[in-house]
């Protein structure tokens, strides 16, 4: 047989990233999964920004509260779980969702549950906010260093180009004003039509939160240049310690005019409940046209009605979620002060993080050659000798060699014991590498 017939350029297109050192080190777990008993030297997991950290806290809510996940009584409740659903969602969920996402904010903004459209996951959200908003050889800003997933979810299947906004160690890699205005005029030179920015608030992989000043910056800049602001909010209530979180939700409400038109939010369950499996996304736009479209074309990506029948139960139980979120972020809190002391005690520093589910570490040292290609190096050491899988800042476009991020909520305490003890072991035994060189 030959080559068979052609398929489309999206099909055969390398845009998607998999082939990047950030999804193969998932392969490499894969292949050679840690398990205490079964496979002890085997890849642990630390690459995925997974939160199972509060997933007893669900278990917990479900066991007392079996009819939010059951059919309930009889046929009825499964034909309505069954039958057609409208591309609208359940009203029941929207407000269940709208309600969490104020809470998360606590409480100090409004969600309209008809401005809520839902979508499987914060991905799916993030393609079709870019197919709305811009076309095929346009331009999104992206500040870096960013989720390797975007190179996937806005360039992909839409054709749109992300222009990296680049963000250096000397300022904490905060996004600032002048980095902006260069990389917008940088596009202009070379003729791009920039239709947008996306924020990711707190980011990943940094694990920070945005201060009020910078958003209102941001903010100014959509407006002056009249392009578009996504602000993925996927890690807002994983925010565990100050300053605490401000939503561009918050600076809309209290400009109160019309500057909000060209500013969308982006949510999803994945981080902060913990239920990436579920696939549970919402788009949130000020922008009535946005709404209609996003909400058309939903209908690609819908969440399931039993999902959100059973997700609007338990969200809607305002004495479960404020509870949840409160020890959610303490439990986040814990171990992120657990990671980041275990690395200092192996004499590995990482930036001051106050949000999310990793940490940005700096093995800006232990480089044999201050480059891309060295961090790769190393990258790959660290994957096959110490059996640890970390996503390389390369992965994530950023300019300095030498960064990686840990993520430190997909796993026991005791797992993150075990890969803290690999790493000092390393560190250790790259010092004595180098020692020997010099003498
Ligand atoms: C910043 C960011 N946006 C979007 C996503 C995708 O999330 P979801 O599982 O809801 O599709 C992730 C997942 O890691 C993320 O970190």
């Amino acid at each position: 047989m030959g080559p068979g017939a052609p398929l489309s350029k999206i099909a055969v297109s390398k845009a998607h990233g998999e082939d990047s050192p950030y999804f193969a080190g998932w392969k490499a777990y894969d292949e050679d999964p840690y398990d205490a008993v079964s496979n002890p030297t085997g890849v642990i997991q630390m690459g995925l920004a997974e939160n199972q950290v509060s997933f007893d806290l669900l278990e917990d809510y479900l066991e007392h509260h079996p009819e939010t996940s059951s059919w309930g009584s009889g046929i009825t409740s499964f034909k309505e779980n069954a039958l057609f659903q409208d591309y609208h969602g359940l009203q029941s969920f929207r407000k269940a969702m709208a309600s969490f996402m104020e809470q998360i904010r606590g409480k100090r903004v409004k969600f309209d549950p008809d401005r809520m459209v839902l979508t499987a996951g914060a991905t799916a959200a993030n393609e079709l906010l870019t197919f709305i908003l811009a076309d095929p050889g346009d331009v999104f800003l992206v500040p870096t260093p960013y989720y390797p997933g975007f190179d996937r979810d806005l360039q992909w299947r839409t054709g749109v180009k992300i222009l990296p906004v680049h963000c250096h160690s000397s300022n904490g890699f905060q996004l600032t004003l002048a980095s902006l205005q260069s990389a917008y005029s940088n596009a202009e030179a070379s003729n791009f039509r920039v239709k947008g920015l996306l924020i990711t608030n707190p980011s990943n992989p940094l694990g920070i939160a945005m201060s009020r000043s910078l958003l209102e910056e941001i903010i100014d800049f959509i407006v002056e240049k009249n392009i578009h602001l996504i602000s993925d909010e996927i890690y807002s209530g994983s925010v565990f310690s100050y300053p605490e979180f401000i939503s561009v939700a918050e600076l809309v409400e209290t400009r109160r005019h019309k500057t909000y038109e060209g500013i969308h939010i982006v949510y999803s369950l994945s981080k902060d409940l913990g239920l990436p499996g579920f696939r549970v996304g919402t788009i949130y736009s000020y922008n009535n046209r946005v709404v209609t479209t996003a909400r058309r074309m939903s209908s690609f990506s819908l969440v399931s009605s039993q999902t959100q029948k059973m997700l609007a139960s338990m969200l809607s139980d305002e004495e479960f979620t404020t509870k949840y979120i409160r020890t959610n972020r303490e439990r986040l809190r814990k171990r992120h002060s657990y990671i980041v002391q275990g690395l200092k005690d192996a004499g590995i520093g990482c930036l001051k993080g106050n949000a999310g589910l990793f940490c940005w570490m700096n093995l800006t040292q232990m480089l044999e050659e201050k480059s891309m290609e060295g961090e790769l190096r190393l990258w790959k050491m660290i994957l096959s000798e110490v059996k640890l899988n970390v996503s390389p800042g390369s992965s994530c476009y950023c300019v300095e060699p030498g960064w990686f991020r840990v993520c430190f909520a997909n796993m026991t305490e005791e797992t993150l014991d075990v890969a803290l003890r690999r790493m000092k072991v390393f560190v250790e035994k790259i010092k004595g590498r180098k020692k020997k060189l010099i003498s």
